[in-house]
């Protein structure tokens, strides 16, 4: 199989921030570690990452979980990925990223995603946003409680008006996810932000940014995909009972990050197998098993 990378992005995972939604849950512990039944929390925005193409990713985290994250992940190099990692030393707003993250992005375009966001889907609709060199690309995706995000508005056709963060009325019912694709000049955009009312750089005045000089594309997302959120208690529960729904039902994992990297190309079924074996005797280990043996079967899928 011909390895699939786009090596003209690089991919940043957010995983910092003080996680008080969930205390005392996330008293000790860092929130994008959690499980979501049977893997840690930052497997799945890793694998949509990877899923992109992306092999090049930067985990940004606070100063006492960023250990765990290094720990856990290690230099990538088993899956195929080059793992960087970086301090924000306090949660100063999701833009910071573009600014702890400054070397790391070079020159290269970059795809920030954050720790604690889920897709399940086709994720094509990613591979075609990182076909846009220039600009930024951020999607659109219905949901009941638009308060709770940044919002974008349309007008009817399919132009956007306006973007805003957490409104008290929203202006739609189109929350921003929080995976964004820009162009190298977000660097640039994220060092001029000045800190909103609540004392952070904010995405959203990022996007504002793009939106103003007409260079923001905001594609919807289609039914057939989920996006799921784990900010509180309740939606934690409910992402972990979506995971086991589907993974029980089809016996294949979401956000396995071993057998993506296998699919993608980047890894060999030896290393593959190596894997497996590291784990052998537990549920995960005995599905990347499966992977190994049933590759002449899947590999028409
Ligand atoms: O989930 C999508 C939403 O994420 C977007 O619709 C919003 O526009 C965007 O502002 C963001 O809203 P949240 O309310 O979810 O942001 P929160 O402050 O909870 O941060 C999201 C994640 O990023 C969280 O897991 C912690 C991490 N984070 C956050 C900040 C502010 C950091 O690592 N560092 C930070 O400085």
């Amino acid at each position: 199989m011909n390895a699939q990378t786009d090596s003209s992005w690089k991919g940043i995972i957010l995983a910092g921030g003080a996680g008080t939604r969930l205390h005392p849950i996330t008293l000790v512990s860092s929130k994008q570690m959690l499980p979501v039944y049977d893997k840690p929390m930052i497997y799945y925005p890793l694998s949509t990452l990877m899923l992109g193409g992306i092999n090049d990713v930067l985990v940004i985290s606070t100063p006492k979980d960023l250990p765990r994250f290094e720990e856990l992940l290690g230099d990538g190099s088993s899956i195929g990925v080059k793992f960087s990692y970086a301090v924000q030393a306090e949660p100063r707003g999701i833009a910071e990223a573009f600014i702890v993250g400054r070397k790391f992005i070079g020159q290269s375009n970059v795809c920030l995603i954050l720790g604690d966001n889920m897709f399940y889907g086709k994720m094509d609709f990613l591979r075609n946003a990182l076909k846009r060199r220039a600009g930024a690309t951020v999607f659109g995706y219905p949901v009941q409680d638009p308060k709770r995000y940044g919002v974008v508005e349309f007008d009817s056709t399919g132009k956007v008006l306006s973007i805003e963060e957490k409104p008290a009325r929203p202006k739609s019912k189109f929350a921003i996810p929080g995976l964004y694709c820009y162009d190298n000049r977000v660097v640039e955009v994220a060092g001029s932000l000045e800190p909103s009312p609540r004392g952070e750089l904010e995405i959203t005045d990022v996007n504002k940014s793009y939106l103003k000089a007409g260079e923001l594309h905001v594609e919807l997302l289609g039914r057939g995909m989920a996006w799921l959120d784990t900010g509180t208690p309740r939606s934690l529960l409910e992402a972990g009972n979506f995971v086991a729904s589907i993974e029980n039902r089809q016996g294949l994992k979401i956000g396995c990050i071993e057998e993506i990297a296998f699919r993608m190309g980047w890894i060999s079924v030896t290393q593959l197998e190596h894997l497996a074996m590291a784990m052998k005797g537990n549920e995960y280990g005995m599905y990347l098993k499966s992977v190994v043996d049933e590759q002449g079967f899947m590999s028409g899928r």
